[in-house]
């Protein structure tokens, strides 16, 4: 008997490239268990099961396609296990479009305390309690298999920048080999997402009505994906060197992943170096598969990435400048494409500017509330005034990235 992990069809992307441009921007659609994506795509970025702010109902309306959660926050709080009972991550949060997980190799960097890495993965202290971790490839996909995201990620090693050559090497190596452990150990227990062909929520006695599960009247209709899989994305490293970026670009692929990660960037190197490293990465990555850049970045870098043929990007940006006061607009609101400004809510000029925060955006709260309100609420703390200024950020970002959808379907 040949175990189906080898019949390898589950595990290609249902990705389709309707259009390519000579500068290798694309226009295509990735069809994921819990819908489709049409990309290039902004993620925005739900840390902990949450955009910071943003209720999902409203997330749903600015349109919003798909959104990113992380996995070392949700282990450390509610805990994974919490979420699987919940039905996985989509059930617990009320949210049923395409979801995310980054794999906490970033998180796990860049947040808890006291790291040890050695080859078999990473003993950490919880950033909440100083409680003591330990976080492998297989801890990795195990927690995000019972999130049940549709897209999950291989456990990675970020590189401290700057980082020598031969730091930056090995530190790669290591994650290659975190990158294979990483897609065993899905090929061997995908079949325990919870909303895996129906197994999971069954087997845990949780209430699955035909055609779904409800939950405060809701249906949450899983099967209606249940041909789709969860997919696994292998993350390139290699720091700021060519070299090592090429290589680890070539390692990957000969892994074959159904979409491909380029992470270690927007780490304080500057603009061009981050361009030409997702230049010569993209170089290699095949085609045919969606291509993702992690944590990237301002308006103006999403539009340039995504017309060199990155598929897919996330950042916290719009949403924590938004919690700070920074709202972004075009310098000329009538052209949607100008240049893209960050304006401070609480500049005084604001105090009785009746307008709105864009003249030209159509989002919800450029249609309803101005300037002067808005200023009101940040330099008062008022919580509704973080929201608000969120909320424009990310549709300011969806915006440009529906504009760029556009200008890439048309060309030619
Ligand atoms: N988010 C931003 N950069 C990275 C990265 O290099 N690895 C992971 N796992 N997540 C990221
Ligand atoms: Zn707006």
């Amino acid at each position: 008997l040949v175990p189906d992990f080898y019949n390898e069809v589950w595990m290609q992307p249902d990705f389709t490239v309707h259009n390519t441009t000579p500068a290798g921007g694309r226009r295509s659609v990735l069809r994921l268990p819990h819908g489709e994506v049409q990309t290039p795509v902004f993620m925005p970025v739900g840390t902990a099961a949450t955009v910071k702010t943003i209720e999902q109902s409203v997330i749903e309306s600015l349109n919003a396609e798909i959104i990113l959660a992380n996995t070392y926050h949700l282990y450390l709080r509610p805990g994974h296990e919490l979420i699987r009972r919940a039905g996985g991550v989509h059930r617990f949060m009320s949210w049923q479009r395409p979801m995310l997980t980054d794999s906490g190799g970033f998180q796990v960097f860049s947040l808890s305390k006291l790291r040890k890495v050695t080859p078999d993965g990473v003993e950490f202290r919880s950033h909440l309690d100083g409680s003591k971790h330990f976080f492998s490839p297989e801890h990795s996909m195990a927690v995000q298999i019972a999130l049940g995201a549709d897209i999950m990620m291989a456990f990675d090693e970020c590189v401290e920048t700057p980082a020598s050559w031969e730091r930056t090497r090995d530190s790669m190596g290591l994650t290659h080999e975190w990158a294979a452990r990483s897609k065993r150990y899905w090929e061997e227990h995908r079949h325990e997402v919870p909303w895996g062909q129906g197994l999971g929520i069954r087997e845990q006695g949780l209430d699955l009505a035909p055609g779904g599960s409800t939950a405060f009247g809701r249906t949450y209709d899983h099967t209606r994906f249940s041909d789709k899989h969860q997919l696994l994305f292998g993350i390139v490293q290699g720091g700021m060197y060519p070299d090592l970026r090429r290589e680890s670009a070539e390692r990957l692929v000969e892994m074959d992943f159904p979409g491909y990660a380029i992470g270690g960037l927007a780490v304080g190197e500057p603009r061009e170096v981050t361009r030409e490293m997702i230049a010569l990465s993209l170089e290699i990555l095949p085609k045919d598969k969606p291509r993702y850049v992690m944590g990237v970045g301002y308006p103006d870098e999403i539009e340039e990435y995504a017309k060199l043929g990155v598929d897919m990007m996330d950042c916290v940006l719009p949403t924590r400048a938004g919690r700070h006061g920074l709202v972004f607009i075009r310098e000329d609101p009538n052209d949607r494409a100008s240049k893209p400004i960050r304006w401070n809510i609480k500049r005084v000029d604001n105090a009785e500017d009746h307008g709105p925060i864009d003249a030209g955006c159509k989002c919800m709260v450029c249609e309803r509330y101005s300037r002067a309100y808005l200023r009101h609420l940040y330099v008062s703390d008022e919580p509704l005034g973080a929201m608000l200024n969120s909320i424009h950020n990310v549709a300011f970002y969806l915006e440009t990235m529906t504009r760029v959808r556009a200008e890439l379907q048309a060309q030619v």
